[in-house]
């Protein structure tokens, strides 16, 4: 897959960018959490009228379940590959994804028992309902969602969080007031997650 590695000294973040995003958008989200951290930044391999996602959708919400399973397993193969090649641990690893790039996110936590160590899906809807994953229990998950957010209802954050606890990861699920752009909060929430 396309993407951008930068060695850093601590953790590695791994970024999954929101639809029409590519590997540099979120580069500057990670310097404000961590200039620390290792970044290896992923560009999602499926174009939408000309904007790359990680997954098809038919329309508005309504995924291409074959697209979404089949690029689950590249993103999981890829990082796996990627962590030998670049010598950082998946155990120890954070994903931060926004939008369409959280909810692939999702579909790799509930398809693999435990992929990486910390996720944080910010603005994230429900992929899918299947769930292969039997226990997310060494998993961190920081749920960010609005109730100001006009592509994804909140109700999607909490089944989000209802069904993570249910999987036994350490669940915290934050509800903010603004839209479905990042803010100065969700940085706020991010650092804080990563300090516990
Ligand atoms: C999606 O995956 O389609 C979304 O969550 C919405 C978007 O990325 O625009």
């Amino acid at each position: 897959m396309k993407h951008i590695f930068q060695k850093g000294s601590t953790e590695t973040l791994i970024l999954l960018h929101g639809t029409g995003g590519d590997e540099t958008d979120l580069i500057p989200l990670a310097n404000m959490i961590n200039k620390e951290a290792s970044i290896l930044s992923v560009r999602g391999n499926v174009l939408e009228q000309g904007l790359p996602r990680f997954f098809k959708r038919i329309a508005m919400g309504v995924f291409d379940m074959e697209s979404l399973k089949n690029e689950t397993v590249n993103l999981h193969d890829f990082i796996q590959k990627a962590s030998k090649d670049y010598d950082f641990d998946l155990n120890k690893a954070t994903i931060v994804g926004y939008s369409n790039g959280a909810n692939i996110a999702i579909s790799l936590l509930f398809t693999y028992n435990n992929p990486v160590q910390r996720a944080i899906l910010l603005r994230p809807m429900i992929p899918t309902r299947e769930i292969q994953s039997t226990s997310l229990k060494d998993t961190q998950v920081i749920i960010v969602s609005s109730k100001k957010d006009t592509i994804v209802p909140i109700e999607h954050g909490v089944w989000l969080e209802k069904t993570f606890k249910s999987l036994d990861a350490q669940t915290t699920f934050y509800t903010l007031d603004t839209g479905h752009g990042l803010t100065q909060e969700d940085v706020n929430i991010i650092r804080l997650s990563m300090k516990k």
